[in-house]
């Protein structure tokens, strides 16, 4: 809790005035400096900053894109182009905002497996994780709807193929379509409502972030042991922790730019340099990379459910019950210990489910055909059995190995007295 912390002094009497009226310097201080933090977080509590780091990167570089981008079929490939080659630094801000979003993604994903490897989603934080799954949510709206503005082959077809989706919805869908649309096809209108949303929706993501960390600072971070830490476990964030986020954004910078240098377009699609054309379809319709595990769960309920639900309902259904099912996860998962370090069962089926996602991946990237699909289909009944069968059991059967009480048990020899603060 920020509560028991040294109190912020101001000696320039101006700060003071100010902070009388304004205490955004206490507010800062209390978050950002003094904040009691966990002596024993590792590396992987570095990617929260850095997911961070990127949204800021994201946002600077949309709006300056934003300045030279034209919403406009007929226009926008072209202002694009202009964008690369006219436009002073253009090609560094695309390639900078492209690659972003891969990275944002690259980034996020291991900060959700950090979450789940180490239980950070169990109580009390259950709110701060459900907040977590909005935000990747709101981030999937986003990176589906920038990737239709540079309107080539690929912007389109994926513009036309996920949003007919909905027109899987019985009764109501084919009105939905034409909703979003806001005509009979992916057209201007499409690609306007498109360009605002995306503007708008990072900065929906900002506000979220906000609650994210009130709500991780209401109790505090976990810890690599999962165990409930006293005061003396913890240490102010200023320095130790915000050198250590620096020096994390420092080591990202080198394979983020390693990319938006030296290989910009790797994690693209060349048919995205092709205009659109609503007369020729690409022959293999593929999203972005960090899409491919859902568009594998998409593709893989290929027979009708209870001959009620049609197959192409049934993909709808499973893909977003493949995000909704994380909602639930803190109470589907039973067990009261949270550190996988200490669950020798549920560790193996953490890397299990890491491997089972990239095997998804990789359907996912290919054409629906022979074995792939069977495939498909097995990697995405574990991925629900994972949550919804594994979890609930495993917390009941394991055993887990004994928890430390504090966090120096696990460095001392057995009988040391603890050393004084
Ligand atoms: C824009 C995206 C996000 C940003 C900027 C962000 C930021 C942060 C930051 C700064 C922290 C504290 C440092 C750390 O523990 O790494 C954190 C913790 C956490 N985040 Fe996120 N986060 C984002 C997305 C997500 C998502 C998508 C989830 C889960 C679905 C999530 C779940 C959590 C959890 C459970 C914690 C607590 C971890 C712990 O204390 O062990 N976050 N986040």
């Amino acid at each position: 809790m920020a509560s028991d912390v040294e109190p912020l002094v101001l000696k320039s009497p101006t700060l003071r005035w100010i902070e009388e009226r304004l205490p955004l310097l206490s507010f800062g201080y209390r978050h950002l400096v003094a904040y009691p933090t966990p002596r024993n977080l590792s590396y992987w509590w570095n990617f929260g900053s850095l997911a961070g780091f990127i949204l800021v990167v994201q946002i600077i570089t949309g709006i300056v894109l934003a300045m030279h981008y034209t919403p406009h079929v007929a226009h926008a490939f072209d202002s694009v182009e202009h964008i690369m080659r006219d436009v002073n630094w253009g090609w560094l801000i695309r390639y900078l905002h492209s690659n972003g979003a891969s990275m944002f993604f690259a980034v996020v994903y291991i900060h959700i497996f950090r979450g789940l490897y180490y239980g950070s989603y169990k109580a009390p934080r259950e709110l701060l994780w459900m907040i977590g799954v909005v935000i990747l949510l709101l981030m999937m709206m986003t990176a589906f709807m920038g990737y239709v503005l540079p309107w080539g082959q690929m912007s389109f077809w994926a513009a036309t193929v996920i949003t007919n989706l909905f027109s899987a919805i019985p009764l109501v869908g084919e009105g939905i379509v034409t909703w979003l649309w806001g005509g009979f096809a992916v057209d201007n209108p499409t690609l306007n409502r498109f360009f605002s949303l995306h503007y708008l929706l990072p900065f929906v993501i900002v506000g979220m972030v906000f609650l994210h960390l009130v709500a991780l600072h209401t109790h505090g971070s976990n810890n690599p042991l999962g165990i409930d830490l006293t005061r003396k476990d913890k240490i102010p964030f200023h320095p130790y922790y915000t050198v250590k986020d620096l020096f994390g954004i420092a080591v990202f910078l080198l394979v983020y730019l390693g990319f938006v240098f030296f290989a910009p377009d790797f994690l693209g699609h060349p048919d995205n340099y092709i205009p659109a054309n609503p007369l020729v379809t690409p022959a293999h319709i593929v999203p972005e990379w960090y899409f491919l595990p859902f568009y594998a769960i998409l593709r893989a309920i290929t027979f009708d459910i209870f001959w009620i639900i049609p197959a192409k309902l049934g993909g709808v259904i499973a893909m977003v019950a493949s995000i909704v099912v994380l909602f639930f996860l803190p109470w589907l998962d039973t067990s009261k210990v949270r550190s996988a370090r200490f669950r020798p069962i549920y560790r193996i089926f953490f890397w299990i489910l890491v491997l089972d996602c990239l095997v998804l991946g990789y359907v996912g990237a290919n054409p629906p055909e022979g074995w792939l699909v069977t495939l498909g289909q097995i990697a995405t009944f574990w991925y629900f059995a994972h949550f919804l069968i594994i979890l609930p059991i495993l917390g009941k059967l394991e055993r887990p190995l004994p928890v430390p009480e504090s966090l120096s048990a696990p460095v001392l020899p057995r009988g040391a007295a603890v050393p004084a603060e």
